[in-house]
């Protein structure tokens, strides 16, 4: 990874990230008071209208240019190459994900400039399977009067009851709508608008009704809305984020919001810090046969593990369309990600019955060090996008489910070369196992006997000076990953470290792991994905070498061993 454009305004600029809240001693409600966020008070100091300014002066011949599909994006020495990253410019939250006719959509927090030079839009990206993606015009543009374009969501309007939607050739009447926040413009606040699309996501029509909600005056944050539609009361449901509560309003039309009711942080735990980019979904629990359970997850913009920043949490309980009540017991954080990397995730909307999974995919960054770490002329990448369900774990762990986060199977047909195949692999001491010249991406997928004792460690080197490593403790049955040598390392402090899952895991024998090295991160799925850790690594390209390493045990069994080398998501033919 580079330094990026400016590092002393970004260092400047992530001292405020970290460290100029003002959100000590802020409560907040619907109508609760104001609450400080310090990305938006670093953007404003930034001067929001001139950004926005110039967002008005992208012409929209320019917006709407033909991109082609890159496949040459595999050439680039730095690009991951499993991983979604935008073309160009800064990336961060996905925002709108839903499907529609064949298509899934990518939408996300754009700045086409770079974070400093362009105010907030809504960049797009289509796919059919979740693997490759064709870049489309930038979908939703900032402007003077309302201000960035933020986070939110999409859904289809199957019935046209927002009444925006168009009769088609077969006389059906739906259309994608948008509810995302508008932030700053000519009044400074955080509001809720609508934009409409006829033509499966290609252009977009602010509603001309905009915005559809807002809040008390007082409350400053009041974003990030995600839309579903709620069977058992026939009505859309709007969650979004104010400060230290979620926010539920109902509504028929998508453009009428009535408030029902708050969830907030402070029986479970009291942050100083506050909620982004909630989602909620129905999942099944894998182990109890025909079971469901309501998930509320939510992104603390601060305070998370490992010495503050950004990261996801989640609760398992019941929502009935008016409130969530959360079954999860009210001493234990169940945090999403024992890594530092998986942030602001966002479910698709619409996926088919046939089909019946939850999906979703989080920016794979961390607002402590995101500004500061960038690669050429892009930043951000996303998480591989995963299948979600739940787990019963039993209460012993404080945590009676758990999410359990499978990189779709659609990876499968990722792979090319198999690099190794084996069963009955024993690692002793003195008997490393060295896979050379093996190119990201790659996946490891093994089955491991638990020892007494020691460590096994999956050690990635990148052929220059700049490694990273994943180690199985056997004494504390904890999972972890250094990225001390990472080159990364000396951008921001918050970036080296040893990352680790808590200590006394119950995992099932033999422990199933899966981890996925890209050209810029790992992630490892742990536990047969109980446990997953995401991380950002140096940038590697080209040939590097993976050496698995037993310590002190005596020996460790592997009774299944396979690397795969997977295929570049830029590089298909068709
Ligand atoms: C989360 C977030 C959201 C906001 C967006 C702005 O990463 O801070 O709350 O809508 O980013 O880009």
């Amino acid at each position: 990874m580079r330094i990026s454009l400016g590092l002393c305004l970004l260092f400047l600029l992530s001292l405020c990230l970290n460290g100029c809240s003002g959100a000590e001693d802020e409560e907040k409600s619907p109508d609760g008071d104001a609450a400080e966020q310090d990305f938006d008070s670093a953007e404003s100091d930034g001067d929001t209208d001139s950004d926005c300014d110039e967002a008005a002066d992208e012409t929209e011949n320019e917006a709407e240019a033909d991109i082609e599909y890159h496949q040459d994006m595999n050439l680039e020495a730095e690009r991951p190459q499993l991983h979604y990253t935008p073309e160009s410019g800064w990336m961060n939250d996905p925002n709108g994900l839903v499907y529609y006719k064949g298509e899934y959509h990518l939408f996300h927090q754009y700045a086409p400039e770079g974070f400093f030079k362009s105010a907030m839009h809504w960049g797009h990206a289509v796919s059919t399977d979740l693997l490759h993606w064709e870049y489309l015009p930038i979908a939703l543009f900032p402007d003077d009067e309302m201000g960035n374009v933020y986070s939110g969501s999409a859904v289809v309007d199957w019935n046209n009851s927002s009444g925006l939607c168009e009769t088609d050739a077969n006389g059906g009447q739906s259309c994608l709508v948008a509810l995302f926040t508008h932030s700053g413009g000519s009044d400074g606040r955080q509001k809720q608008s609508l934009a409409y699309s006829n033509d499966r996501g290609r252009t977009w029509n602010m509603y001309a009704g905009n915005p559809v909600l807002e809040a008390n005056p007082a409350i400053k944050d009041f974003r990030d809305p995600k839309v579903f539609y709620h069977d058992g009361t026939s009505s859309w449901i709007m969650l979004l984020s104010s400060g230290r509560s979620l926010l539920f309003y109902s509504s028929q039309n998508l453009m009428d919001w009535q408030y029902k009711s708050d969830f907030r942080m402070e029986p479970f735990v009291n942050f100083n810090h506050i909620w982004e980019c909630p989602d909620i979904f129905q999942l099944p629990v894998e182990n109890e046969n025909g079971l469901k359970k309501w998930v509320l997850k939510v992104d603390v913009f601060d305070g998370g593990p490992y010495g503050g920043g950004s990261h996801g949490q989640y609760f398992v309980g019941d929502f009935d369309g008016n409130s969530f009540n959360s079954e999860s017991l009210r001493s234990v954080f169940q945090w999403l990600n024992y890594g530092r990397d998986f942030y602001a995730a966002q479910s698709w909307s619409d996926i088919p019955a046939e089909d019946g999974r939850r999906i979703w995919i989080a920016w794979m960054n961390n607002w402590s060090y995101a500004i500061q770490i960038g690669v050429e002329n892009w930043q951000g990448s996303m998480s591989l996008p995963r299948e979600l369900s739940l787990r019963r774990t039993g209460a012993e762990s404080g945590e009676e489910y758990r999410i359990i986060e499978r990189p779709i199977a659609e990876f499968e047909q990722m792979r090319t070369a198999t690099i190794k195949d084996e069963s009955d692999v024993e690692i002793k001491n003195d008997s490393d196992i060295s896979i050379k010249s093996i190119n990201a991406p790659y996946e490891i997928e093994c089955e491991i006997e638990d020892a007494d004792h020691g460590e096994l460690c999956f050690e990635i080197f990148n052929g220059s000076d700049s490694s990273a490593s994943l180690c199985i403790d056997f004494e504390k049955n904890s999972v972890s990953v250094e990225r001390n040598s990472s080159a990364a390392a000396e951008l921001n402090p918050g970036f080296p470290g040893v990352h680790a899952t808590p200590e006394g895991l119950q995992w099932k024998n033999p422990l199933k792991l899966r981890i996925f090295i890209d050209r810029n991160s790992l992630e490892a799925f742990i536990d047969d994905s109980q446990y997953v850790i995401t991380e950002l690594l140096a940038t590697h390209s080209g040939a590097s070498e993976l050496l698995i390493t037993a310590s002190e045990a005596d020996n460790v069994t592997l009774p299944s061993l396979a690397v795969y080398e997977l295929r570049s998501i830029w590089a298909h033919a068709d």
